[in-house]
């Protein structure tokens, strides 16, 4: 193998590998926050004890949602430019395209309800922050969905026609 093909296939090794670790990050953590935590506190505990665990629950989360973004940002663009010069195929631009809303939602999701959040659950103001919980569990299942089919096309786009 010459020295700039086997430095090549490095890079994509290191891009590859961070990119798949963000995405299980981030695509993991909904799918847990949404089929197991959500639904044992939603019938576990009341509001008073429950929304409190939320806030605290989505305060860790996000931090780590923001550092699984950059990197896949960050990394795909590395392998689509850096790596191929942008010539790939028809899947990696609906991954990007798809990439693209989730990220948009999420800073939605981040600076709108879960702000409002963080001021009414200190108010012990339930009712408030029972409904942005609400705006946040529908965007965080809409955005586990595209994330699911973004995995997917990501790696089995390139055994498709
Ligand atoms: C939520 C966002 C994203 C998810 C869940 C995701 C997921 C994945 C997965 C699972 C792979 C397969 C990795 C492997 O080979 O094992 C992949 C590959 C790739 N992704 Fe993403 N990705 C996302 C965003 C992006 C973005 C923003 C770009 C920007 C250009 C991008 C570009 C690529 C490229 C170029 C590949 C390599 C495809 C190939 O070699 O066939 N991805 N992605």
């Amino acid at each position: 193998m010459s020295d700039q093909r086997s430095t090549m296939t490095t890079q994509l090794a290191i891009a590859i590998a961070l990119h798949q670790l963000a995405t299980v990050v981030w695509v993991g953590g909904m799918f847990f926050a949404h089929f197991a935590l959500r639904q044992s506190a939603q019938t576990r505990l009341a509001p008073p004890q429950r929304l409190p665990l939320l806030l605290a629950v989505f305060n860790r989360f996000f931090v780590w949602v923001w550092i699984a973004v950059i990197v896949l940002w960050a990394s795909g663009l590395w392998i689509f430019f850096g790596v191929y010069d942008g010539n790939m195929r028809w899947y990696v631009h609906v991954m990007m395209g798809l990439a693209l809303v989730m990220t948009a939602l999420f800073a939605y999701l981040y600076f709108v309800p879960y702000r409002a959040l963080a001021q009414r659950v200190p108010a012990e103001d339930w009712t408030g922050a029972a409904q942005h919980v609400g705006t946040i569990r529908r965007i965080i299942l809409i955005n586990l969905g595209l994330g699911l089919v973004t995995a997917m096309l990501g790696s089995a786009g390139r055994y498709l026609q």
